[in-house]
């Protein structure tokens, strides 16, 4: 795992965001991961600023991670519309290339199932973007989720309706209970995996992410297990990390040639 700590919502954007323009750069149709929530918005704000200076970003496969169910498919909120709007319209990526679960599935065992056959027939994931709930979750894997899980339905827990509650005009209970969301097992699958957290809010989690056991207490922790992490963090969530010098010391001494 390589923790990097940056300076600003900007440097973020800009690192994360240099990584998926050199892996599009490469391969037009890269397969990317995306995640909803604040966390990832410098990242996207970064690609948009870089393709109305020429990069081409519309021919990438983009999968999101997970969707509320029971929201009606035009809903502003729905995790498809959200990433409409902050990345995919603006990048010029055709609906044809989005892959979001269906969030009104009448058999949504089936959706699931669908949606991993989805990313097998895509060649996997090559980058996965990720943000952290404050209890540790990734996608919408609560704690407590299997390691080994795949796409399926959850259940949320009442601090994640709260937290996300700002959308739906503050009400908790406005927040579906629902949700589908790519497993652990699913996630790890990914050739990177680009954590990105902020906030004193994130702190603990974090913390117990990189430098706690690897548990399902902690789905976040689960990238432990993963070959090639890269956690973008600012001083606020990185505050609770008891190694945060060594990370600070690594980065900045880090080979000119190694890329995140
Ligand atoms: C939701 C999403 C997660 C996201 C988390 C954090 O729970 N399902 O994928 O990581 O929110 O969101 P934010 O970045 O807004 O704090």
């Amino acid at each position: 795992m390589e923790v990097v700590i940056t300076s600003s919502p900007e440097a973020t954007g800009a690192l994360v965001g240099a990584a998926i323009a050199r892996l599009v750069t490469e391969r037009a149709e890269a397969v990317l991961g995306l995640a909803t929530g604040s966390s990832p918005l410098p990242v996207y704000d970064y690609l948009l600023t870089r393709s109305t200076e020429g990069l081409d970003l519309s021919q990438v496969l983009v999968f999101t991670l997970d969707e509320y169910l029971g929201l009606p498919a035009d809903h502003p909120e729905t995790y498809r519309s959200f990433i409409r709007r902050a990345f995919t319209d603006p990048a010029g990526v055709p609906e044809s290339r989005l892959r979001t679960p269906d969030s009104e599935a009448a058999d949504i065992d089936h959706m699931c199932r669908d949606f991993e056959q989805q990313i097998t027939a895509a060649g996997g994931i090559d980058l996965q973007i990720l943000g952290i709930g404050r209890d540790g979750h990734i996608g919408f894997n609560e704690p407590i989720s299997s390691l080994a899980s795949r796409t399926r339905l959850k259940t949320l827990t009442d601090q994640t309706r709260a937290d996300n509650a700002r959308f739906f005009g503050g009400d908790p209970a406005a927040v579906p209970r629902h949700v589908v969301t790519q497993g652990i097992g699913t996630i790890l699958e990914a050739r990177h995996c680009i954590l990105i957290a902020s906030g004193e809010q994130k702190a603990e989690g974090i913390a117990a992410a990189v430098e706690g056991p690897v548990s399902a207490a902690v789905p976040a922790s689960a990238l432990q297990l993963h070959g090639h992490v890269t956690v973008v963090l600012d001083e606020a969530a990185a505050s609770r990390l008891t190694r945060r010098d060594y990370y600070r010391d690594t980065y900045a001494n880090k080979p000119d040639w190694q890329e995140i």
